[in-house]
C-alpha cells in the first residue's frame, strides 16, 4: 500500500470525509454533502452511525461525484483526536478500507483536533502511521490465497493542506514502522527459519544502515565465561550466539555513555528436559521476542539517524532437549562468576540474560540499561495481554517509561522487587537457583534473578510474554507478532536520551 500525500484529491474510487460526534460532519464533509444534495446528512440519519470514534459508515456516491463510493468516518468529541487517536483512526480506517474492497481512496483532512492538539499536517503523519502500522501482513508463506481475501488497498492519499509538512513528519514515523515490521517479521518467522545463526545473519543486515555488528560465537563466548548461556545452547544442535550491534549516532561533543537494550533470543524454547507439553507449543517460537525488539529498535533509530550512543545485545540460543541437553539440578558457572543451580531447564531465559547483562553492563558501562524478555507465564496470568510487566531499580527510568508506553499504545504496569522476593531463589548448594518457590510471584522471581547481574546500573527489565504475540487484530497491530516495545523505546529514547 502506498501512503502519500497532497494538497488536492487524485483519482480514486473512495473518497473518506470525517464526522464528529452527534452527526456534525467537519468541513470537507460539510462540501461533500452540499455537492451531493444532503445525501451524507439523510445516510447519516437513516442508521446508526452518530460520529463516534472509529464507526464508518458507507455510501454510494451520487452522480456528480467522481468517486464511486464516499465513506464517513466517526471522530468522536470534536476536538478530542490526539496523536495516539489519529493513529489507531488511520489503522481502523485501512481495515475498514480492505473490508469493503477499496482499492483506491482519499481521505480529506481538516482540522480535525482542539486547539491545544497537534497541527493539522501533524494529525495527518499520524493517520497515515496507523495506516502503515496496520497494513502489515506476513503473507510470504501463502502460496494459494483466493485473491477476494487479499488486501485491495493499493493506495493511500491524505488530503491536507500542510501536505509536505505532513509528508516531513511521516517520514519520520516510516523509518519506526521499519524496526516495527522487522521485528514483527522475526517474530513470525517460524524456528526452522530463525535460529541463532539465521538469527545473527537478520542482526548483521543492519550495517547498511550504519550500524556496527559483531557477532560472538560458542569459542569466544566460553572464553568469557559465559556457562549460563552456553548451558541452554548445549543441548541443541545448533550453535549458540550473541550479536553486539551499536548505533552511534550522539554529537561528537557528547562524552555520555551509551543508552543500552539488551534481549532475549530463544529462538525455540521446548522447556529443554524440563520439557513443555505439546499444547501450544507452537508459541515458543517468539521466544526471541526480546531480541526481535532490539534489532527492529536498532533498525528504526539507526533509520531515523537518532542523536544517540546505543548499544543493543542479544543473546541467541535454542533451548532443546537432547543427549548433550543440559540436566535438572546442573549447576552453571556465569560469566559474573556467580553459580547457578539449574532446577528448572524450562526457565532458560534468566541464564540467557544473566551473561548478556553482565556482558553488556561490562564492556559498554551504559548510562541505562533495559532488556525485554519474553520470560514468564507468570507475567500473562498477572496482566493478561494489555500491559507488559515493568521492573526497575529507578523511579526516575521507571516513570519514564511509563510515560513513553502511555504516549505510544504500549502499555507498562510496574511490578515490585524485593529483598522476600530475592530470598525466594537461593540455592542450597550454589548462589542462587534459577525458579522460585513453585509458582509465587514468578515474574518477580525471575526479575529478581536478573537483577543479581547487572551490578549498580540502572536498569529496567521489561517481561513481554504477554505482549509479544496478539490472537485479535487492534487499531494499529494486525494479529500476530505486535512488536510491542519498538514504539515505546523509541520515544523513550527521543523525549530523554538524544542530543
Ligand atoms: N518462554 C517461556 C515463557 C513464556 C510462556 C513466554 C508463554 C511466552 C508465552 C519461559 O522460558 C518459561 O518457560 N518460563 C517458565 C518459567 C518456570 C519454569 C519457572 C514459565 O513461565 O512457566
Ligand atoms: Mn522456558
Ligand atoms: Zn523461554
Amino acid at each position: 500500500m502506498k501512503i502519500t500525500f497532497s494538497t488536492k484529491p487524485t483519482a480514486v474510487d473512495t473518497l473518506v470525509v470525517g464526522a464528529f460526534e452527534g452527526r456534525k460532519l467537519s468541513r470537507s464533509a460539510g462540501d461533500m454533502d452540499k455537492t451531493c444534495k444532503g445525501a451524507l446528512t439523510r445516510a447519516m440519519k437513516a442508521g446508526r452511525f452518530t460520529g463516534a470514534r472509529d464507526q464508518f459508515l458507507d455510501i454510494v456516491a451520487p452522480s456528480g461525484v467522481t468517486a464511486a463510493r464516499i465513506v464517513i468516518v466517526g471522530l468522536g468529541k470534536s476536538g478530542s483526536l490526539d496523536s495516539l487517536g489519529a493513529q489507531n483512526l488511520g489503522g481502523n480506517l485501512v481495515a475498514h478500507l480492505n473490508r469493503v474492497g477499496a482499492k483506491k481512496a482519499a481521505v480529506m483532512i481538516d482540522k480535525w483536533s482542539g486547539a491545544s492538539a497537534p497541527a493539522v499536517a501533524d494529525q495527518a503523519a499520524n493517520l497515515g502511521y496507523g495506516a502503515r502500522l496496520r497494513g502489515y501482513r506476513f503473507d510470504k508463506y501463502r502460496t494459494k490465497e483466493a485473491s477476494n481475501k487479499k488486501p485491495t488497498l493499493t493506495r493511500l492519499t491524505l488530503v491536507v493542506s500542510g501536505a509536505r509538512a505532513a509528508a516531513a513528519g511521516f517520514n519520520r514515523f516510516e523509518h519506526i514502522a521499519d524496526g516495527v515490521f522487522m521485528t514483527r517479521d522475526l517474530v513470525s518467522e517460524p524456528a526452522n527459519v530463525i535460529y541463532p545463526q539465521s538469527l545473527a545473519a537478520r542482526a548483521k543486515s543492519l550495517t547498511k544502515l550504519g550500524v556496527t555488528v559483531e557477532v560472538l560465537t560458542e569459542a569466544r563466548m566460553a572464553k568469557l565465561g559465559m556457562g549460563a548461556l552456553l548451558g541452554v545452547g548445549q543441548g541443541s544442535d545448533r550453535d549458540s550466539y550473541m550479536v553486539v550491534m551499536r548505533w552511534i549516532g550522539a554529537p561528537k561533543s557528547s562524552k555520555k555513555p551509551p543508552i543500552a537494550f539488551v534481549g532475549k533470543g530463544v529462538t525455540f524454547d521446548t522447556g529443554g528436559i524440563s520439557i513443555k507439553p505439546s499444547g501450544g507449543m507452537e508459541d515458543m517460537k517468539w521466544d526471541m521476542g526480546g531480541a526481535g525488539v532490539v534489532i527492529g529498535l536498532m533498525t528504526a533509530l539507526a533509520g531515523r539517524k537518532a542523536k544517540v550512543d546505543v548499544v543493543g545485545v542479544i543473546g541467541l540460543v535454542e533451548n532443546m532437549p537432547s543427549s548433550t541437553a543440559q540436566r535438572p539440578g546442573d549447576v552453571v558457572t556465569s560469566m559474573s562468576g556467580q553459580t547457578i543451580e539449574v532446577i528448572n531447564t524450562d526457565a532458560e531465559g534468566r541464564l540467557v540474560l544473566a551473561d548478556a547483562l553482565w556482558y553488556c553492563k561490562s564492556r559498554f558501562k551504559p548510562r541505562i540499561m533495559i532488556d525485554l524478555a519474553t520470560l514468564t507465564g507468570a507475567i500473562i496470568v498477572a496482566l493478561g495481554g494489555y500491559h507488559a510487566g515493568l521492573y526497575a531499580t529507578d523511579d526516575k527510568l521507571a516513570d519514564q517509561l511509563v510515560k513513553a508506553g502511555a504516549a505510544t499504545g504500549e502499555a507498562l504496569w510496574r511490578m515490585p522487587l524485593g529483598a522476600r522476593y530475592d530470598n525466594d531463589i537461593n540455592s542450597d548448594i550454589a548462589d542462587m537457583k534459577n525458579v522460585g518457590k513453585g509458582r509465587e510471584g514468578g515474574s518477580i522471581t525471575a526479575a529478581q534473578f536478573l537483577k543479581r547481574f547487572v551490578g549498580t546500573t540502572t536498569w529496567a527489565h521489561l517481561d513481554i510474554a504477554g505482549v509479544t504475540w496478539s490472537k485479535s487484530d487492534s487499531a494499529t497491530v494486525p494479529k500476530g507478532g505486535t512488536a510491542f516495545g519498538v514504539r515505546l523505546l523509541d520515544r523513550l529514547v527521543a523525549d530523554h536520551y538524544e542530543g
